[in-house]
């Protein structure tokens, strides 16, 4: 059995945070063994969901799932006047394209978007066919060829554009990479807290509001920790339940910085009635971009608003998850010292004795790994800790020193 949902509403401002949330007024639900081929509903639906569009002057339908063009014409067709059927890619795609901040995030949703309507090209000329009294029939036809064929060129046009772009962030990471800081990225559901999570920490400007998808591209800021280790922290695009496929392919390159972290930090709004559906969402898109050997962090945030902060907080601790309230700034400390402890984990223990003329590469063996011992000796400085394995590769000439003194 699959489950529908249909939307109706007027359009208003904030349609589109109604209709992503269950409770939105006017919803139709409705269970069937599986979706009608022309109409995605069966027609009593169709023929209710009209009356309901004349009742209520709908201008828009809705439909919680993607719909095939056959389908959007069709329905449109039955629901006849100027309704405007949309599915639930469109209606992501266009949250994604208000929200679009960076020339790359514009260019990934433009090119989606783009993507999306390619199949979908079919009303649009069919006024010709009307205006020229039926006279030229197949006028329309031949015009969605001739449209097609510029969208293609567009969508080639842009694609190159964003290789481009693409080529010139990786350019960069490369150039991050080869200092070895530990990259922790911040993932989770829409709206549970990443950007402020991040804004707390680096005290970085990244925009944190109470909509979805407020991010869309991926920031990267350094946290320092007290003691003097650093890592870089990222915030990415926030997940959703039944991400359309398309969505996930556009910000494919985006998530793919995911999967070069040392640390995945899942951020959770605990407060959220439905969290543990999230935390199933967020983790199904994980699966599905090939993360699952990189160590994860549980991060339970927004435990100010929780009913019960502290069984929420008991709770938190039998599972291994941290409890946060970022936008209060609480248990900031905790979290740095949680991500600490998973670095430590992913790092290899080393001994190395470290030429005094060699002090800048000390610093980085201080910033980005973890040194549990310190002694000055004839040859250099003798490090005792963990570092991450790149580093550790760099020390094996000095790693060597060190046993050839003992
Ligand atoms: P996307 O960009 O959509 O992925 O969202 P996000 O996960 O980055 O969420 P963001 O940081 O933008 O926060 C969403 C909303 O939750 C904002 O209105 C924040 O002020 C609020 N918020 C974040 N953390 C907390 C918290 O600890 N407690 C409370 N009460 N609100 C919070």
């Amino acid at each position: 059995m699959s489950c529908l949902r249909v939307i109706c509403a007027r359009v208003h401002s904030n349609l589109v945070d109604r209709c992503l949330h269950p409770q939105s007024h006017g919803s139709q639900l409705k269970w069937l063994a599986a979706p009608n081929p022309r109409t995605y509903i069966g027609s009593g639906k169709v023929a209710e969901i009209k009356t309901a569009i004349h009742a209520l002057d709908v201008e828009t339908v809705i439909f919680d799932d993607e719909l095939s063009a056959g389908q959007l014409r069709n329905l449109e067709k039955a629901f006849g006047g100027d309704v405007r059927v949309c599915d639930r890619t469109a209606l992501i795609l266009d949250i994604f394209n208000q929200r679009a901040a960076t020339h790359e995030a514009s260019l990934q949703v433009a090119l989606a978007q783009m993507e999306y309507q390619l199949p979908r090209l079919t009303k649009m000329w069919t006024h010709l066919e009307r205006q020229a009294g039926g006279k030229v029939k197949g006028m329309g036809e031949k015009q969605i060829e001739v449209d097609k064929r510029i969208l293609r060129t567009q969508i080639s046009a842009l694609r190159k554009e964003l290789e481009s772009v693409r080529q010139h962030r990786k350019q960069y990471r490369n150039r991050r990479l080869s200092v070895p800081v530990p990259v922790v990225s911040l993932v989770g559901y829409t709206n549970a807290g990443k950007s402020t999570l991040l804004n707390q920490l680096t005290g970085a400007d990244v925009l944190a509001e109470d909509q979805l998808f407020a991010t869309l591209d991926p920031t990267t800021r350094r946290v320092q920790i007290n003691n003097g280790m650093e890592f870089l922290l990222t915030d990415t695009v926030g997940f959703i339940q039944k991400l359309p496929t398309m969505l996930v392919a556009a910000f494919r390159a985006t998530l793919e910085e995911i999967s070069e972290s040392s640390l995945l930090v899942h951020v959770v709004d605990i407060s959220h009635p439905l969290a543990s559906q999230q935390i199933d969402a967020v983790n199904k898109v994980l699966g599905d971009l090939d993360v699952e050997s990189i160590p994860k962090l549980m991060v339970w945030n927004k435990v100010d608003k929780a009913d019960d902060p502290e069984t929420v907080k008991i709770e938190a601790e039998e599972k291994g998850a941290i409890c946060l309230s970022a936008i209060y700034g609480d248990g900031l400390e905790q979290f740095c010292f949680a991500v600490q402890a998973k670095l430590k984990d992913a790092m290899v223990p080393v001994e190395a004795c470290i030429p005094y003329d060699k002090g800048e590469l000390l610093n980085t063996i201080h910033q980005v790994g973890m040194v549990e011992a310190t002694e000055y000796t004839e040859n250099g400085t003798v490090i005792r800790g963990h570092v991450p394995l790149p580093l550790a590769r760099l020390l094996t000439p000095m790693r060597q020193r060190v046993t050839g003194t003992h």
